[in-house]
């Protein structure tokens, strides 16, 4: 995903190095990330809450047993909702906690619950660097996934000279922007995250891919076309595949709600980002189109912003978007055993279906009505018809999760061949 719409949880700890880690939140933002901040005891001594706190825009988190932290938001919900973890500075007690699995503060907890990738910048004296404790330290974090910015050679604040000063903020940047073009989240191995007990895993062993939300489509750097999609029903048909065994494969276009856990996301913003990242994620066994893809885009979006005061407002002149669902379902070779996708219409819901379903080629159509009065675009309920081949079926009005697991439980069946 690009950084311009990524999510930053940034770790401080205590190193002198900390007064960096300020202009680091400047220049993740200047390029449009958001950047939460967590501030170790130790990172306290050395920048406060109150500057973090000015630059990022957002609260910030310091103590792992606060009430008010925990009601507003969890630390585990803290640690996944991130595209990108950053340590800077990552001190060399940090690295030591994170290698061990200690989890006794909030920065050492976050590190061990989340399921996105880490990037630490290290800073410390050279000696602490080079200790054959901190040596083993960065070679067993590296083995585990973790990423390293650094440290540079250079005169440190205590007077010596070596390697232990924190990379250069742009240089994080950049590691940042290079992190977040591999899959943001971690995925648990295949049936772990399954409730024990539940013997009915209808996708064990099964690939999903699986869009969801809008795309936007830009008009110049600031502006860009979009819908008032949600993800959440999308999301929650991923959280339930997952749920049902499958490997879940999740291609978000931007939205608020947070990752769902176990399933590997890639973030993208438009439609053709959105092709790429699902031909990228074929084969699979099941495609499930619930992103609401944008028909059209605008032919030649702007580098510069336009600006107000032309003789006529300027004419956003359009063109087709590439059909995502009509490309899966028509593949040669490769084709989803079964692909679905997702209708949603404001007018005689069932026929629309019935002909996208015939102009698509798919094998299942989930159609639902999306008028304002229904409150199903960004509203947690749903009331869908499956449009198949050979008939409709239609559930009543369900929260999104429940529609989520009864589609889940009737792909499983339709992929075993039960009538
Ligand atoms: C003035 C001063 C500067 C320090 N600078 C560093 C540093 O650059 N890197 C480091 O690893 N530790 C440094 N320390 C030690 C850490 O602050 C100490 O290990 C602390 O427990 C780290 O806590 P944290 O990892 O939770 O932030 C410094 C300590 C002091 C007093």
């Amino acid at each position: 995903m690009p950084l311009k719409s990524s999510r930053i949880l940034l770790i401080v700890g205590g190193g002198i190095a900390a007064y960096k880690a300020l202009d680091l939140v400047r220049r993740l933002r200047e390029r449009g990330a958001s950047v939460r901040a967590v501030l170790t005891q130790a990172g306290a001594q050395f920048v406060t809450p109150l500057s973090l706190a000015a630059l990022s825009g957002q609260s910030v988190h310091q103590d792992l047993f606060s009430l008010t932290d925990e009601a507003e938001m969890g630390h585990i919900e803290l640690s996944r909702d991130a595209d990108l973890v950053i340590v800077a500075p990552a001190t060399a007690d940090l690295l030591a906690k994170a290698a061990n699995g200690l989890a006794n503060d909030l920065a050492s907890t976050l590190l061990l619950a989340t399921d996105k990738r880490v990037l630490a910048a290290p800073a410390m004296n050279l000696r602490m660097w080079l200790h054959p404790a901190t040596r083993r330290n960065v070679a067993t974090l590296r083995g585990d996934g973790m990423l390293f910015v650094g440290p540079d050679d250079g005169e440190m604040a205590c007077g010596e000279y070596g390697p232990g000063r924190m990379a250069e903020p742009l240089t994080i940047v950049a590691a940042a922007e290079a992190a977040l073009k591999t899959q943001t989240a971690i995925p648990l191995p295949l049936g772990v995250g399954v409730r024990p007990g539940a013997t009915d895993l209808p996708l064990k062993g099964r690939r999903v891919v699986i869009t969801s939300g809008p795309t936007h489509e830009p008009i110049d750097p600031v502006r860009y076309i979009a819908n008032r999609s949600s993800g959440k029903q999308g999301h929650a048909i991923a959280r339930a595949a997952a749920a049902a065994g499958a490997e879940v494969v999740l291609i978000s276009g931007p939205v608020s709600v947070p990752d769902p856990v176990g399933v590997a996301v890639t973030h993208v913003e438009t439609a053709r980002e959105m092709l790429a990242a699902v031909e990228g994620a074929l084969p699979a066994d099941v495609y499930i189109g619930a992103a609401a893809v944008a028909d059209w885009r605008v032919g030649s979006a702007q580098a510069q912003k336009l600006k107000k005061g032309a003789s006529a407002p300027p004419a956003l002149g359009l063109v087709e978007n590439p059909d995502i669902l009509a490309t899966v379902a028509g593949r040669k070779s490769g084709r989803p055993g079964l692909v679905v996708g997702f209708a949603a219409e404001t007018n005689d819901v069932i026929a629309h279906a019935q002909q996208k379903l015939a102009r698509k080629g798919c094998d299942l159509i989930v159609a639902n009505d999306v008028s304002p009065a229904t409150g199903v675009m960004g509203g947690d309920r749903n009331t869908v018809h499956l449009v198949g081949p050979t008939g409709v079926e239609s559930w009543p009005d369900l929260p999104k999760d429940e529609v989520a697991a009864r589609l889940v439980a009737h792909l499983g069946k339709l992929l075993s061949g039960a009538p």
